[in-house]
């Protein structure tokens, strides 16, 4: 019989890659999202992701794998980290009590209890709730994962292409490690199969600062932009001036001072195969053609489509 495996967000970003690997291998996958069901995806069975105890655990009953990526980018209409972290410690919770074989939690990171953001300190109180519930687990944590419809390398292209300059937040010399989101996908699909308590980082193999990795991109785009190195302040004062435009946050400023801290360069060997800059170079005709606005997709008129195929 197929293995089943319950997978919150499957019609999103990384729960949809997830899903896709886990059924090229042969899983079924049961979905709890708020987003209808793509066309042409009618094989996955959905829920609503309601954080009720009884609900979550009745639907994750008889998951040989429950593969967790609900979070939060941003804090927004009333909802912020700490309403993530009660949200995941539900999840787990409902886990626990649907008896499911194994649980995949998608983290990121270098989440730290120490950490003074937000995101990563929630991200590491999540993690330390897995670790204690009982259950075999393995946490995921990705670095920043580059595919179809990313937020922040979609969002770059567009100012790359919409703007003859673009300034680089102090200077951009800080490292990152991309890893694409097939390899996540993969890396994911391969910590459900294992039977090991696992903690691995989903990362690539190269390492860039974040001035050549908008370079990189804008070379994949075949655009020409000035790449200026600007004060942090000024880029974010200068970014917020689009978000009136937006209606979004490009970047928050906890996300520019986790980029700065290198937070999303693993201290690990990468699991990640693709090289990402040759994903950049093969989609950039693609990418930023348009706006990729995430508050349109988790609160507006865009809330309940799906953002990819399972
Ligand atoms: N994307 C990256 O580059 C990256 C890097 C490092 C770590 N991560 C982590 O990987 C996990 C998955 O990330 P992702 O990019 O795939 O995220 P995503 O597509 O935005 O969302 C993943 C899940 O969270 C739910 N969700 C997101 N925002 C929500 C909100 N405001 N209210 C209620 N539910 C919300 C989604 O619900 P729906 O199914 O209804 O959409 C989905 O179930 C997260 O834990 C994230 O922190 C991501």
């Amino acid at each position: 019989m197929a293995r089943r495996a319950v997978i919150t967000g499957a019609f999103s970003y990384i729960g949809a890659a997830a899903a896709r690997e886990l059924r090229r291998r042969g899983w079924t996958v049961h979905t709890l999202t708020n987003r209808r069901t793509p066309p042409h995806s009618r094989h996955v069975t959905f829920a609503k992701l309601l954080f009720h105890p009884d609900h979550l655990a009745a639907e994750l009953r008889g998951a040989d794998v429950f593969v967790n990526t609900y979070w939060i980018r941003l804090p927004h209409a009333g909802d912020d980290f700490h309403t993530a972290v009660r949200n995941n410690r539900m999840l787990v919770d409902a886990a626990v009590r649907a008896r499911v074989g194994r649980l995949v939690h998608v983290s990121v990171s270098n989440a730290s209890l120490d950490s003074r953001l937000g995101y990563y300190r929630g991200k590491a109180e999540v993690d330390a709730a897995v670790r204690a519930c009982g259950l075999p687990h393995a946490i995921v944590r990705p670095t920043l994962v580059v595919g179809p419809a990313d937020v922040l390398t979609s969002n770059i292209a567009w100012f790359l292409r919409r703007f003859p300059v673009f300034p680089v937040p102090d200077g951009g010399g800080y490292r990152l490690q991309p890893v694409t989101l097939d390899d996540t996908g993969r890396i994911v699909a391969d910590a459900a199969e294992s039977s090991a308590d696992l903690d691995v980082d989903a990362a690539g193999q190269d390492i860039v600062t974040f001035r050549e990795y908008v370079e990189l991109v804008a070379r994949a785009c075949h655009v020409k932009c000035a790449i200026i190195g600007a004060p942090g302040r000024l880029a974010l004062a200068g970014i917020r001036l689009v978000e009136l435009f937006l209606g979004d946050t490009v970047l928050a400023r906890e996300e520019l001072a986790g980029l700065e801290q290198e937070l999303l360069v693993s201290r690990a060997p990468p699991l990640g195969t693709e090289r990402v800059d040759a994903w950049l170079l093969a989609h950039g005709a693609a990418l930023g053609r348009s706006y990729v606005n995430d508050r349109r997709r988790h609160f507006g008129d865009l809330a309940s489509q799906p953002i990819a195929s399972p």
